[in-house]
């Protein structure tokens, strides 16, 4: 029986929850030692089928077979116990604890007397993050990590049970290319080992790069299952999207005329030295460089979340001063976060009320009163625009599948009608089809006159949709090219990393 060729089979699994059924029918099936990837739309089902498999919520009906046995009515220790280990979507870390007792939590070793042996933890837990290659002391606190650290910590407390198959939802999310090239190097390892590797992205690069079957969700179900080797990265499109996408970025021609943002020799002591740049009526403006080259400092100074030590910001021509994001949404700018659970959501509110939070002061009666019915059609016209996917607008936000929550924030800024949008990694955990239309939205609002300002680490939409491209490396500006067919991603890549001397 445990020699069986797959180590998980699951057989037509359902999942409903009130008003959703989520899981339609299911079928998976992973071999021994291999890395299958699952893709799909956001709100496909990939992440509900992987908590069921992990115990945190049962199966409505179906079966699981893991290692030659069928499993039911488990929970997620059971589930650790049989060999299950998983990486979740939406970190939780117990953030004013340090990283030894995360990764240790709920499992800790006991000496002599019943006491947590502190000493053993530590030392277990250098050996942790050392075979993932991170260098920092077990005993730092969680909320002193960047939010790859903390990525790394979950991938390192993932890694230490020893599990036979490890389940990794969007490990990747918000990892810097060498955190990422450190995960695929574990993976590989992982799989050598002879374990299993579920893999979860939206990335399609990466699955080509670590995957060898893909199993591609739509609407609730797995929809095809292809060897990696055997597809191209057309053919998965196809079939995540169900028809071949013939043009990725819809970009529309626009007059642009009228300077309306304008950054002069912007400063900050820490992150980001002399920074100039404007941005005009109808033009989509890129900022690509490699992550921590200072993007995000920028747009969180212009947007009033950090102050600037030296340098001015013009808006329309005039000098301004901007304290908080209160006064940068008066002033028409808007700014789409990159850390959604930090700074963008509240996720025990519902959807229509994550929306309209900024928006509250649009829809006033004439006694100074929500107009909530207002508010509702406004948020229901764009939930309908961007298709977030939901049976309710009621419906609280921490119950969406994370690309949908991503959208709700996306809809959020877009209902405050900003002449300037300053959007930071957009499409960050967002489907291939919703992609596309996040960049026809893009394109129309420019082509009515409004400016876009889009941090990216994706190059192909950087290139895809900007009428000029900022590069930063290391906090500097290092060269502002109008977009061509002269701009490749090497270009890009040679000025991100400082190496353009030949320009
Ligand atoms: N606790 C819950 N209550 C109600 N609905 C839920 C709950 N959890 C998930 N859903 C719904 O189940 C569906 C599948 O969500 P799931 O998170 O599995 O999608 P996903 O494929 O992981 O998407 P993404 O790529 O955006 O992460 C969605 O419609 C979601 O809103
Ligand atoms: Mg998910």
């Amino acid at each position: 029986m445990a020699n069986d060729e797959y180590l998980l089979r699951m057989v037509d699994v359902e999942k409903t929850f009130p008003g959703v059924r989520a899981l339609k029918g299911v079928n998976l099936n992973v071999k021994r030692g291999e890395v299958h990837a699952l893709c799909g739309e956001n709100g496909a089902g990939k992440s509900t089928l992987m908590k069921c498999l992990i115990g945190i919520q049962p199966v409505t009906s179906g079966q699981i077979i893991f290692d030659g046995k069928p499993i039911s009515k488990y929970n997620t220790a059971d589930a650790l116990n049989m060999g299950i280990s998983m990486i979740h979507q939406e970190l939780s870390p117990v953030e004013y604890r340090p990283i030894m007792e995360n990764i240790w939590l709920g499992r800790e070793p006991v000496g002599k007397f019943g006491l947590v042996d502190h000493k053993k933890m530590y030392e277990d837990s250098k050996q942790v993050l050392k075979q993932i290659d991170l260098d920092v002391d077990p005993k730092t606190l969680m909320v002193n990590l960047t939010v790859a650290q903390m990525q790394m910590v979950e991938i390192a407390k993932a890694v230490s049970y020893n599990a036979k198959l490890i389940i990794m939802d969007e490990p990747s999310s918000s990892l810097t290319e060498r955190e990422e090239q450190q995960l695929f190097t574990i993976i590989r390892r992982l799989k050598a080992e002879g374990r299993s590797i579920i893999y979860i992205s939206h990335r399609l690069e990466e699955i080509f790069e670590v995957a060898d079957t893909v199993t591609v969700f739509r609407d609730g179900t797995n929809v095809g299952e292809a060897a990696v080797k055997d597809i191209t990265t057309e053919q998965l499109i196809a079939m995540m999207v169900g028809r071949p996408m013939d043009d990725m970025f819809p970009k529309i021609d626009t007059d642009k005329e009228g300077i309306v943002l304008k950054v002069e020799h912007l400063s900050h002591h820490k992150y980001f030295k002399n920074v100039s740049f404007e941005v005009r009526k109808g033009e989509i403006l890129g900022f690509a460089g490699l992550v921590g080259a200072g993007r995000t400092e920028v747009m969180e100074t212009i947007f009033g979340i950090r102050p600037h030590t030296e340098g001015q910001i013009y808006l329309h021509g005039k000098p301004v001063e901007i304290h908080n994001p209160g006064e940068a949404i008066n002033m028409g700018i808007s700014f789409l976060t990159e850390d959604r659970r930090g700074t963008g959501i509240f996720p025990l509110l519902s959807i229509d009320t994550n929306i309209a939070i900024p928006n509250y002061d649009k829809y006033l009666t004439k006694l100074g009163l929500v107009d909530q019915k207002a508010v509702d059609e406004a948020c229901a016209k764009y939930v309908e625009a961007i298709e977030i996917k939901t049976p309710s607008l009621k419906q609280k936000i921490m119950n969406l599948s994370g690309g949908n929550q991503q959208k709700v924030l996306l809809a959020r800024w877009l209902m405050t009608e900003p002449d300037v949008l300053i959007l930071d990694e957009p499409t960050r955990g967002i489907d291939v089809g919703a992609k596309a239309e996040i960049y026809q939205l893009m394109s129309e609002l420019a082509a009515q006159g409004k400016c876009i300002i889009m941090v990216s680490s994706e190059l192909p939409e950087v290139i895809g949709m900007s009428d000029r491209i900022v590069v930063m490396h290391e906090g500097k500006i290092t060269g502002i090219l109008d977009n061509g067919p002269d701009i490749t991603q090497e270009v890009l890549m040679r000025y991100a990393t400082g190496t353009d001397d030949d320009f």
